[in-house]
């Protein structure tokens, strides 16, 4: 299996915020995880990105035991993931978000910052032409030049999802990646959301839009208290009555 989970768990203090979670993860498909505010989604991708360390359970990625190693030596292996709340730089452009973004997670070290050595100008040069062409994917080459204050929400969210691609990625982990923005623009999300994994990209997303969801995922995990109450296609979630109690409030289709 591409990326497996083995029961993960994560507690703070007495909570157990993720509870014996088993997933696994598929190359190239959209997984995604939904349940009530509270359930665990986000520290389950904290776990899984190396935000937090498990109490107990295992991360394998390509075979490999990633459960205990750094976020950015986890970042090198080709995870990439954006933030519930996106930090972006208000008062910088586009372009420069995605740059420093890129700069802040690529080598250079004092030495080549104090003497602006020959490999820093290469870097800088090749950090500018990475943002360029995750923009142009994103499909913001014509604003990158807007201040991020005076951009949409939705804009905003493709700047997220700029910051992970520029990182190339093998799988990305976007949570909530269209909270906050309306139908359209929600549906936009989705196909940009799609035409990632026709390139070659693996997502996992975690959201709380069902019928997104519904249309986009090819596998939906079900997280309530810490712990999965539920895995399948879309169809079976939909008629899970565990779900439907726990969840969906009686209504399958909200
Ligand atoms: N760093 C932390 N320290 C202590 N408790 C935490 C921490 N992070 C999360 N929790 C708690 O763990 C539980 C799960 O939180 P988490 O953010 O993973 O939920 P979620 O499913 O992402 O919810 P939402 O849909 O509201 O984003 C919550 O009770 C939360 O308060
Ligand atoms: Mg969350």
């Amino acid at each position: 299996m591409y990326l497996e989970i083995k029961q993960l768990s994560k507690q703070f203090g007495g909570l157990h915020a993720v509870n014996n979670v088993d997933f696994s993860i598929e190359k190239g498909k959209i997984n995604a995880i939904i349940g009530p505010n509270g359930a665990g989604k986000s520290t389950f991708f904290n776990l899984i990105s190396g935000v937090h360390k498990p109490t107990s359970g295992k991360v394998i990625f390509k075979g490999k035991d990633i459960s205990n190693l750094a976020a950015n030596e986890i970042a090198e292996l080709g995870v990439a993931r954006t933030f519930q709340t996106t930090n972006l730089f208000e008062r910088s452009t586009i372009f420069d978000n995605v740059v420093v973004g890129h700069r802040l997670r690529t080598r250079s070290n004092l030495f080549d910052a104090i003497f602006r050595t020959k490999r820093l100008k290469q870097e800088e040069e090749k950090s500018k032409e990475i943002a360029l062409e995750v923009l142009d994917f994103v499909g913001l080459s014509n604003y990158a030049d807007r201040l991020v204050a005076n951009i949409s929400q939705e804009e905003k969210k493709r700047v997220a999802f700029a910051l992970a691609l520029a990182t190339d990625p093998e799988i990305v982990f976007l949570d909530e990646p269209t909270a906050g923005v309306n139908p359209d623009e929600t549906e936009k999300l989705s196909y940009l959301i799609e035409k990632m994994t026709q390139g070659g990209i693996t997502v996992c997303l975690i959201e709380h839009k069902m019928k997104m969801i519904m249309n986009l995922a090819d596998k939906i995990m079900v997280l309530n208290y810490g712990e999965k109450i539920a895995e399948g296609i879309p169809e079976e979630i939909n008629k899970n009555e565990q779900v439907i109690k726990a969840y969906l409030g009686g209504s399958a289709s909200a």
